[in-house]
């Protein structure tokens, strides 16, 4: 049999190469068996009628209009796992960077230019801030990625609040016993001194971090979006943080209004870009498409 996989992102070699024999991969196929893609959007896309799968190397299938995917049959995988050591470690950096006001400090110490190390010295102790060790981090979605940051986090002397509406803390999840149960998020406003957020961007979660919770947060909350852009309503955290009740807001998915914000950090959407994330996420979406093609099996893993 010959299969035709259609890229519309560059997906890592390490993870195209999984194809061998009987393969045809192009950006530019009409008629695909297959598409692999990471963030391009296809909402707007005619699905040709050759196609059977759709695997995204990432975790979030917001990209890919799932419900039309249903009607055609296609089936469509993402790579749950494959990059969440690469979002962990953006996370934990994210509540430091944020904590210890390092993008305000580098910035400041550019704008330097003489007597540098003098000036550092007199300079410095408008950047003080807290260590998180002891603190209270509340971990909203407690997938692969929540999971992670919550070990992680309990590892570095923090206190930690996990919440998942489908997810019991007690299940075997690979969550340490020191992550305590929240039942609902209300719990989570009112003790965190951090919130991290790692649920899906769907209908139902969009804008779960509005004014009404930001309401009912502690004052100085520091607040780590590295999901979707779109979970937090961005007039609210922007208002909450000019009253003081967000102490800092660090964000994947930066958009006009959060660029060049005071207490708001932008990040490229890097969270997952790492060449091993990068590779794993490639190799499992590859391997996905290929059984499924070859074998009809579907495995998301
Ligand atoms: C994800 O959903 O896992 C990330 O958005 C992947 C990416 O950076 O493209």
């Amino acid at each position: 049999m010959s299969y035709t996989i259609k890229t519309l992102n560059k997906i890592a070699k390490t993870g195209l190469d999984k194809f061998g024999e009987g393969y045809t991969i192009a950006d530019d196929a009409a008629n695909p068996d297959g598409i692999l893609l990471r963030s391009a959007s296809m909402h707007e896309m005619e699905f040709p009628e050759s196609l059977l799968s759709i695997a995204r190397a990432g975790a979030g299938v917001n990209n890919i209009p799932t419900d039309k995917c249903a009607e055609k049959g296609i089936v469509v995988f993402n790579t749950p796992g494959a990059n969440a050591n690469a979002v962990k470690e953006l996370a934990i950096t994210s509540m430091l960077i944020s904590s210890r006001k390092i993008v305000d400090g580098i910035n400041w110490a550019n704008g330097l230019t003489q007597d540098v190390a003098k000036e550092v010295e007199k300079g410095k102790a408008q950047f003080v801030g807290p260590e998180i060790e002891g603190k209270v981090l509340g971990v909203i979605g407690l997938g692969a990625i929540g999971v992670l940051i919550a070990n992680a986090a309990v590892n570095l002397g923090m206190e930690v609040l996990g919440y998942d509406p489908f997810i019991s803390v007690d299940a075997a999840w690979g969550l340490s016993r020191a992550v305590k149960k929240a039942t609902d998020l209300k719990t989570i406003f009112e003790k965190a001194d951090y919130i991290t957020l790692h649920i899906p961007y769907n209908a139902q979660t969009k804008g779960t971090l509005n004014a009404e919770a930001f309401a009912q947060m502690k004052k100085g909350v520091r607040v780590i979006n590295l999901s979707r852009g779109e979970l937090v309503n961005d007039d609210d955290i922007l208002a909450a943080i000019e009253a003081g009740t967000v102490g800092g807001y660090v964000t994947d998915f930066p958009n006009e209004k959060m660029i060049n914000k005071p207490g708001v950090i932008t990040i490229p959407h890097l969270g997952a870009s790492t060449p091993e994330s990068e590779d794993n996420c490639a190799h499992m979406a590859a391997m996905q498409t290929k059984v499924y093609l070859e074998t009809g099996n579907i495995r998301n893993s």
